[in-house]
């Protein structure tokens, strides 16, 4: 792997606990092209730099492009630590797929990132919460304005040191169930975690935040009937002593950390079903004292513990408005894990 190497290094942030979220770039970033002649090819890391397109790349007219998001942490043993980062890469080439763009070498990709982060692992912040963001991206750069598959690409993976993923960091945060907009169809993109489905989400975003919500909480798109997802978080629900979470219909992103959420409450005894949950079944559960707890999941969010949803003008109020037991659990279990401070039983940490 070629390295360029910067002149000049930037300034880390001095408070650690002020990161906030993806606010921050390091010194380098790993950066690779496509064309049909080559495949891909001109793997290099590089300083981080603006990078010029001519303005008829087609991801600008388009939207030919996927990312990923995956954390890597420091602990007091300086053990670098990356979170089941091969799950991400095998995800970035289902999205490719999905999007007609040319497929991965996911060997490759991990080995790229290692070295980054081996080259960066100064930046890695090592405050409780605190992790170094990854956020590997494929975008379609063919100069050309007819709507076909681009033949050239740039993947890339940069880097940002992050806090909590809300300003108002592990506070229960507040929903607003969207009964009309529409995140995804199934047959569309929803599943495949293409930059797109973030641009089609901001409107109601916008309203909800307006409205003092912190996101929007997704149905289906034929019913509005079914729960689907946040955007950034998976959903899950306990109901009467089960763990609930929407299946994977087709509309929903199959997220890393809803995956690992799973098997780690499986593994210790909770039943976890995942299956259809209409919003009705959520609120006659919240009425009749039923809905114990709510919680989303997601790199970013990582456990995002729910405390009020809004649905049809109405408040409903998960468990006091307080973190819920199973929701803190599973919190602290993720991130003992991730940082070292609990076993690895599952062999899902990378440690460089
Ligand atoms: C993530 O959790 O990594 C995401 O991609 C969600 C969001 C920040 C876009």
């Amino acid at each position: 792997m070629e390295i360029i190497k910067a002149t000049k290094l930037k300034e880390k942030p001095a408070d650690q606990s002020k990161l906030g979220f993806g606010k921050y770039f390091t010194d380098y970033m790993f950066t690779m092209r496509y064309n049909t002649e080559k495949g891909w090819h001109d793997a290099k890391i590089e300083p981080y730099a603006p990078v010029s397109f001519d303005l008829a790349t087609t991801v600008f007219h388009y939207a030919q492009g996927i990312f990923e998001g995956l954390k890597a942490f420091k602990n007091e043993k300086g053990e670098i630590r990356v979170f089941r980062p091969e799950e991400n890469f095998k995800r970035m080439n289902r999205s490719a797929e999905r999007m007609c763009i040319p497929a991965i070498d996911e060997k490759f990709v991990l080995e790229g990132l290692f070295e980054l982060l081996k080259l960066e692992k100064d930046w890695i912040p090592t405050a409780p919460g605190t992790a170094l963001y990854i956020r590997p991206t494929i975008i379609a750069t063919k100069i050309a304005l007819g709507v076909h598959a681009s033949t050239e690409y740039l993947f890339f993976i940069i880097l940002s040191p992050v806090g909590s993923y809300y300003a108002h960091g592990l506070a229960p945060t507040r929903l607003l169930v969207e009964d009309y907009y529409t995140r995804a169809t199934v047959g569309g993109t929803g599943e495949s975690k293409c930059i797109a489905n973030y641009a089609v989400s901001l409107k109601a975003g916008e309203e909800a935040e307006k409205k003092g919500f912190d996101q929007v909480l997704w149905l289906d798109a034929n019913e509005k009937k079914y729960v689907e997802e946040v955007g950034s978080m998976n959903m899950f629900f306990v109901i009467d002593g089960e763990v609930v979470t929407p299946a994977l219909v087709g509309s929903i992103l199959p997220g890393i950390t809803r995956k690992s959420s799973i098997e780690l409450l499986r593994a210790n005894g909770y039943k976890v079903s995942e299956r259809r949950v209409s919003i009705d079944e959520v609120i006659e559960a919240q009425k009749c004292g039923k809905l114990n707890e709510a919680f989303g999941t997601g790199t970013a969010a990582v456990i995002s513990p729910v405390g009020t949803m809004e649905y049809k003008g109405v408040d409903y109020v998960v468990n006091g408005g307080e973190m819920g037991k199973i929701t803190k659990w599973l919190y602290d279990t993720i991130t003992g894990i991730q940082t070292g401070r609990l076993e690895d039983k599952f062999g899902w940490v990378t440690k460089l």
